[in-house]
């Protein structure tokens, strides 16, 4: 096999993961299905996925949203709400996810678009094009009445056996910030609570903790109504599971070591799995990952990182001398995750140990390290990240 005749990566970064390469997360699915099952029997639910940036929120809700047509009849909505700021932006991309949604049982989606076909324009050889004009008109009046809105849908699939709705909002950075979001949504869930036929609604929200805190913030008792499902870093045989599968996926071998090593770098991060991954499949020419190949694929990714994240957000908010040459000193400290900041400030000039302080803090606030368990210790939270400002420092010491 050589670059060229290369088949499809089975690794995407920056997308959330198709179902068949979905791994792990066993203990949050059976959660969750819990919530689902009450839902099929007509108990409205209402969950917040969180977990830190790129842990696989988006994944594991598109994941429960196929189990849940599949396996509970209902009729699942994931609408991503980056760039809406108010509630009519929400009722204008409910809509649209609705009639975008990739058709898996293509009766349901004929009655869907005969649902709301005043918002669709004129048919396209692939999906649907929206009428913007007569959704956007309409907008206020959909977000006033979301429940019935929704209420009206399920109506209209009820004889296609169809239980409930399981409705995603997910990507609420923008729209949490507003507060009738927060208003909106324990609007939504006590209107359902109290009318005398709840609308059997799946109800999840995705996002950072912050946003969660953001809108109990706008409106205290939003803290009442979800249960909270938390993602956290992955474990080393879910990992493993991930790249095995990933690579076989494509008639790709891996060997051992080569595994192992993937998977050290990725620390139980689900993005650098996909970034190193990807990587990997691509350096890699006689469809076998060695040693060699993974090591490449490590690299390759580090420097990826590195320069989207470490040089333009890191390395340009610490833009002193000082800072920069701490950075290296550290970066060459013979450590892998963790130091304690005493050991680092013994190497340090004296105008640097003046700074050491300030450093440590402004890589916290950037999340490029966190405290550790010990007083005085700190821990990378990216292994690549760590990698990277290593063979930075490295690079800096050999003569061109
Ligand atoms: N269970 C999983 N199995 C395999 N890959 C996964 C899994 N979960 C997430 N990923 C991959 O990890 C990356 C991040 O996932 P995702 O976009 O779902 O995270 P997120 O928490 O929604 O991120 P963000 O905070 O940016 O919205 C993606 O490349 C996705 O394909
Ligand atoms: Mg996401």
């Amino acid at each position: 096999m050589n670059a060229i005749t290369k088949g499809i990566s089975p690794f995407y970064p920056g997308q959330p993961v198709p179902v068949e390469l979905f791994v792990g997360r066993q203990k949050e699915i059976e959660k969750i299905s819990r919530a689902v099952k009450q839902v099929e029997h007509g108990k409205p639910q209402a969950l917040f996925l969180t977990g830190e940036y790129g842990i696989g929120k988006s994944s594991l809700a598109g994941f429960m949203r196929s189990y849940a047509e599949k396996e509970n009849h209902l009729f699942g909505i994931h609408v991503f709400l980056g760039g809406a700021t108010t509630i009519e932006d929400v009722a204008i991309k409910t809509v649209e996810a609705v009639l975008k949604t990739p058709a898996y049982e293509p009766t349901l989606m004929g009655k869907v678009r005969n649902a709301l076909s005043k918002y669709i324009g004129k048919q396209e050889l692939f999906g649907v094009q929206i009428n913007f004009e007569a959704l956007k008109a309409d907008s206020p009046n959909i977000s006033h009445g979301y429940l019935p809105f929704l209420r009206e849908l399920l109506e209209r699939l009820k004889d296609e056996g169809i239980k409930g709705i399981m409705l995603v909002l997910d990507e609420i950075n923008g729209i949490s910030s507003n507060p009738t979001f927060a208003h909106f949504i324990k609007g939504l869930v006590d209107e359902n609570a109290l009318s005398p036929h709840p609308l059997p609604l799946m109800l999840m929200l995705c996002g950072v903790e912050e946003r969660r805190r953001e809108m109990i913030q706008h409106h205290q008792p939003v803290e009442r109504i979800f249960d909270i499902v938390e993602i956290n870093p992955m474990a080393n045989a879910e990992m493993k599971d991930f790249f095995s599968k990933a690579f076989r996926s494509q008639n790709i071998k891996i060997n051992k070591n080569a595994l192992e090593q993937l998977c050290h770098y990725s620390a139980g991060f689900p993005k650098i799995m996909h970034i190193v991954g990807d990587a990997t499949f691509w350096i890699d020419q006689d469809g076998i990952i060695d040693d060699d190949d993974a090591l490449k694929g490590i690299i390759l990714a580090a420097e990826d990182i590195g320069r989207k994240f470490v040089d333009q957000q890191v390395l340009r908010a610490l833009r002193s001398k000082d800072y920069h040459s701490i950075m290296e000193k550290m970066g060459k400290s013979p450590f892998d995750l963790s130091f304690q900041k005493t050991d680092i400030e013994k190497g340090l000039s004296y105008p640097e140990k003046k700074k050491f302080n300030n450093f440590l803090q402004r890589l916290k606030k950037l999340k490029v390290l966190r405290s550790g368990d010990i007083h005085g210790e700190y821990v990378f939270n990216s292994r690549l990240v760590r990698l990277y400002i290593l063979l930075n420092a490295i690079k800096k010491d050999t003569p061109h």
